[in-house]
């Protein structure tokens, strides 16, 4: 394992081997309020394989990194376009985490909140009735009114102004009930909008040895000004590599 000196004057820890660290230690969350992103993306900045999955793309290695990125967070933040593609599965309580949760004031399982203006999402799921907590929807008050009774039966529904959810808020009401780790796992709408407020602290990249073609890890033209990061930690396993980020700040 070093050290070496990233772009912003941050230290990249080069880790080696992703075996060679424990994932905890590779994956700390600070003090405080905090937004990790977590996405897998390949050499060409695609966000899936020919399935139309992430999972497509992903790998066993990168698999247990996103495990770790949520085992100990409030609350995973994800956009409606993912949950109705990749059948995310209910969030439950692990008893191997309980006592590590327990200890650091954490509820017994993340809360799944799912940003959706239309309130359109595949209520069958089981994430939506075996998951341990109930999943929080973020939809706007504009969506028809059946809909929003609709996902009332089937999740806590907060509804906000406008069609598209403006991010600060949707966070903003995470703090508010006491969610401070917040792992945004995608998908690129969501991504584009949570990056443009300027929300994310982290970015947890996994780069896959592949070239997919197709939509990319953030969706739309080109922001007015990148957004800048530092490089703080590499790791590789099966090809892959383990890029892990932090927010350049002014
Ligand atoms: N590579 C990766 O790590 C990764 C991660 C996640 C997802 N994915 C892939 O990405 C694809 C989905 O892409 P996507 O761009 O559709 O994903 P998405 O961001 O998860 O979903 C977009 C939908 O989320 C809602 N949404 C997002 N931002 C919003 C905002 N600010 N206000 C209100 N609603 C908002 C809208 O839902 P409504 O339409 O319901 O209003 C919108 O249609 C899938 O194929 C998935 O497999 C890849």
């Amino acid at each position: 394992m070093s050290a070496m000196r990233a772009g912003g004057g941050a230290q990249t820890r080069a880790i080696g081997h992703l075996d060679d660290v424990s994932l905890a230690d590779a994956y700390p969350w600070p003090q405080g309020p905090w937004l990790r992103a977590m996405m897998v993306t390949t050499l060409d900045g695609a966000a899936v394989g020919p399935d139309g999955r992430s999972g497509s793309i992903s790998c066993a290695a990168d698999r247990r990194v996103f495990a770790e990125t949520r085992r100990l967070c409030d609350a995973v933040l994800v956009g409606a376009g993912t949950i109705r593609a990749e059948r995310y599965r209910p969030m439950l309580a692990k008893a191997e985490h309980a006592e590590q949760r327990a200890e650091l004031g954490l509820a017994v399982a993340p809360v799944v909140a799912i940003v959706s203006a239309a309130a359109d999402l595949p209520w069958q799921e089981p994430l939506f009735s075996e998951s341990a907590l109930p999943v929080l929807v973020l939809a706007s008050q504009s969506a028809p009114a059946d809909r929003l009774s609709l996902a009332r039966r089937h999740a806590e529904v907060i509804a906000l102004p406008g069609e598209r959810l403006d991010p600060r808020e949707v966070v903003r009401i995470l703090h508010e009930r006491g969610l401070r780790r917040i792992v945004c796992e995608g998908g690129p709408m969501l991504l584009r909008h949570v990056a443009q407020a300027g929300l994310i602290d982290e970015a947890d990249i996994s780069v896959a040895p592949v070239i997919a073609g197709g939509g990319q890890v953030v969706t739309g033209p080109a922001f007015d000004a990148p957004i800048a990061f530092d490089l703080v930690q590499v790791a590789w396993a099966e090809g892959f590599a383990f890029q892990r980020y932090l927010a350049r700040r002014p």
